[in-house]
């Protein structure tokens, strides 16, 4: 039997670097993974770029039943002091808009920071490693891997949430959660595409690949100013994957494709300065063209300004300002960036992330319910939940 003194199950963003922060304080550490390399998804982020944290991070921006229980870790092991590592690493980054830090080169540079970690604390690392079973007798986990069983005194849980089936995301961390008793919030796709039944899609299936930025995207009260972009299948782009983590079934979503503007007040304003202009020109100084002609088309309006009335010009400034729209679905877990809900927060002790209940056993990242907004604040909880692990364990 192979012993340690941490097992950590998943070379994620979150696994990665808590088993650093055990090795470096002398653990003996093993790191497993079913996949062929680590941080694969880190690789993909951010377009390749990995938005790895975001300057303003605070509980705010994450839903969870109790997003408090991200404070304590989150100013443990903050965005600075992440940042702080980038830069020792001499990664050269920039932040792209609303504190987004993002690498300028590739995110690989990330995952190369972190397997460097491993190595110079002493982490051992096994790829390709199925995890068939988890126990715990007496004191310590017995876990038996594709070949052989390993004895430890932590268990550490990084397996992420079920985004992306396709990068080898699985409910293991759920199922060990359960396992041994502890509560886990319901689970369902976050930061995804919303999709919408045919009715609704045919009108705007043409404007596929157009996009407005900012548009202002809404669900009851919250709401996001950042890009929408129409496609074939729905909308998406980073208004509508933000809100779509607060979405539920047969709610309808409101768009404000020009927000800060009082578009009727505009209109009016140049129709007394020149009514001689075609409402579609001026429509086009603030939209793209197919969308301008999408919304004339549904408003059946069009001529020069002088030839609409007030009503017929609010009734317009209305269709753009407060489009109200009903997805019926979103893509689901195949494109979902992440996976709200989880193992419940009041199981875990926010100091050490270990169950309250089942002492040596730890979870971080995503598979915890704590999902963040769209920006880089996911990764963040990923570094500051596996620190916090890293220096308990
Ligand atoms: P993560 O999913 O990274 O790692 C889990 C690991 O566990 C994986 O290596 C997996 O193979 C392994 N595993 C799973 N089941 C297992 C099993 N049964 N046995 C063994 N191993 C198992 N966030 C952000 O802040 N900025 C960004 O730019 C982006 N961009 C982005 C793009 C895309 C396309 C996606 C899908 C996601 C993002 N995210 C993001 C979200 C971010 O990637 C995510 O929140 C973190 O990777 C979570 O880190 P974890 O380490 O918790 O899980």
């Amino acid at each position: 039997m192979h012993r340690v003194d941490v097992l950590i199950i998943g070379a994620g963003a979150a696994g990665m670097l808590a088993a650093a922060e055990a090795g470096k304080r002398g653990r003996r550490v093993l790191l497993v993974d079913h996949a062929k390399k680590a941080g694969d998804k880190i690789r993909i982020s951010g377009g390749g770029r990995c938005n790895f944290t975001n300057v303003n991070t605070s509980f705010k921006q994450f839903l969870s039943e109790n997003p408090r229980f991200a404070i304590s870790p989150l100013k443990r092991f903050s965005a600075q002091d992440f940042i702080g590592r980038v830069r020792q690493r001499q990664i050269a980054f920039h932040e792209k808009t609303l504190g987004q830090l993002f690498c300028d080169e590739s995110a690989q540079l990330i995952i190369d920071m972190l397997l460097d970690d491993l190595r110079d604390a002493g982490v051992e690392l096994r790829l390709k490693t199925n995890v068939h079973r988890v126990q715990k007798t007496g004191d310590r986990f017995v876990v038996e891997l594709d070949d052989e069983q390993v004895e430890a005194d932590k268990l550490v849980v990084a397996t992420g949430g079920k985004s992306i089936p396709k990068m080898g995301a699985t409910g293991f961390g759920y199922d060990v959660a359960q396992q041994f008793g502890l509560r886990v919030v319901e689970t369902r796709p976050a930061l995804v595409p919303l999709t919408f039944d045919q009715s609704t899609l045919a009108p705007i299936k043409e404007l596929a690949g157009v996009a407005i930025d900012p548009a202002r995207v809404s669900h009851g009260k919250t709401r996001f100013d950042e890009a929408l972009l129409f496609t074939h299948r729905g909308l998406s782009g980073p208004a509508i994957l933000q809100i779509s983590s607060f979405w539920r079934e047969g709610d309808q979503i409101g768009v404000n494709m020009l927000p800060g503007m009082d578009l009727f007040a505009q209109l009016r304003a140049a129709r007394q300065e020149n009514g001689k202009r075609a409402i579609q020109t001026v429509l086009s100084q603030h939209l793209p063209k197919r969308v301008v002609d999408f919304v004339l088309e549904t408003q059946q309006l069009g001529g020069n300004l002088a030839d609409i009335s007030d009503k017929k010009l609010k009734s317009l400034a209305t269709a753009i300002e407060q489009w109200m729209i009903k997805p019926t679905g979103s893509e689901g877990y195949r494109t979902a960036e992440v996976t709200l809900g989880g193992v419940a927060t009041d199981e875990l002790d926010n100091r050490t992330m270990e169950a309250k209940k089942v002492p040596g056993l730890y979870f971080i990242g995503e598979v915890v319910d704590m999902t963040g907004w769209l920006g880089g604040y996911n990764f963040q909880w990923a570094w500051s939940s596996a620190w916090v692990a890293g220096q308990a364990v």
